[in-house]
């Protein structure tokens, strides 16, 4: 083992680890004992000398993380040195330990007496406070992931809701999410975004939850009035989603999905790069998969016919880049799993 290994104490040589001794207090700990309370106001930085400890956080959901075990000639405590709040995290002793203490006023008597002995201590403080900044930015990501996947979760079962009351929307919405998220990664959209393209496009459709199943599952062609209807659902949508704040980058994908880009879509009738990107690109995902699904009163078209109807509809009804980031990933084998009916992505 090389020295870069030893915890930090037994690196030093053994006339400055004495010169740090001398100007501790050592204490002795029984296994189970607390050596620091979280929150509690400590000034005293510790040195183990003897034993082993585990370091522990406690966060405000009640989870308690081990943030480190140590073993002899490892320290902890770093903080009180700098400032003198309460403790970040507890201290408990694993086995009988041995702790030098060596106080604030001790520390500074040390950097007067021996500085370059509390210079290379500071070092390794600067170190440690860095490892624990990223030890606890890992944790929160994690959180982060836990937390995205519980909007999942939760959008989905919206969506299972949804999908139950009509059928020809079995799968639609899966695929659509699928096809939409490659689409928007040929595009370099941010991982961020990609998120809320995702959530957008699992709830595009949601607002047709608020139309009567007369019409929403009739068989034949719709009647103006029923077609009227029908085109309410993307700010039915919105209405239902509006104040849910975690939702609202997701909204665009709701609400403008049936814009067109000559400006005769709906609902906004808006035109060109003033519809929204989620809104063009799920425009080109939700068109394709309609087009190559059956419907009571017509029957899918076939993968050229579609592919053929997406590049004739460029610059009219979508978005030019949108479709040539589709057609892309689409002679690259992207959605064979789709045309092969299995969109797991
Ligand atoms: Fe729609």
């Amino acid at each position: 083992m090389t020295s870069n290994h030893l915890p930090y104490f037994h690196t030093l040589p053994e006339k400055d680890y004495q010169k740090v001794v001398q100007h501790s207090r050592k204490r002795t700990y029984l296994p189970g004992d607390m050596i620091v309370r979280e929150r509690t106001l400590t000034d005293t930085f510790c040195i183990i000398e003897t034993g082993k400890v585990e370091i522990t956080k406690k966060f405000s959901d009640g989870e308690e993380m081990t943030l480190a075990l140590m073993e002899a000639g490892d320290f902890f405590g770093e903080m009180a040195l700098l400032d003198q709040g309460p403790r970040s995290a507890s201290v408990r002793a694993l086995t009988e330990t041995t702790i030098l203490e060596l106080s604030r006023e001790s520390f500074e008597q040390l950097l007067l007496e021996e500085p370059t002995i509390a210079y290379g201590i500071m070092r390794e403080l600067g170190k440690r406070l860095r490892e624990t900044g990223a030890l606890l930015i890992a944790h929160l990501e994690r959180k982060n992931k836990e937390l995205q996947e519980a909007y999942l979760g939760t959008v989905q079962a919206l969506v299972n809701a949804l999908e139950a009351r009509d059928p020809y929307m079995k799968g639609h919405t899966e695929r659509v999410t699928f096809l939409a998220k490659r689409i928007a990664q040929r595009l370099q959209i941010e991982k961020e975004d990609l998120f809320a393209l995702e959530i957008g496009a699992l709830l595009h459709d949601l607002g047709k939850i608020g139309i009567p199943d007369l019409v929403l599952q009739k068989p034949g062609p719709l009647e103006p009035e029923e077609r009227y209807r029908i085109m309410e659902h993307p700010q039915l949508g919105e209405a239902i989603l509006r104040n849910i704040r975690y939702l609202e980058r997701s909204i665009p994908s709701i609400l403008y999905h049936h814009e067109r880009m000559d400006g005769k879509g709906y609902p906004g009738g808006l035109s060109g790069k003033s519809i929204p990107l989620f809104g063009r690109i799920i425009a080109v995902a939700d068109s394709f998969d309609a087009m190559m699904s059956d419907r009571p009163y017509r029957h899918r078209m076939s993968l050229p016919q579609a592919v053929e109807q997406l590049r004739q509809g460029m610059d009219q009804q979508f978005d030019r880049q949108v479709v040539e980031a589709f057609l892309q990933a689409l002679e690259e084998g992207e959605f064979d799993r789709i045309l092969q009916g299995n969109p797991q992505t």
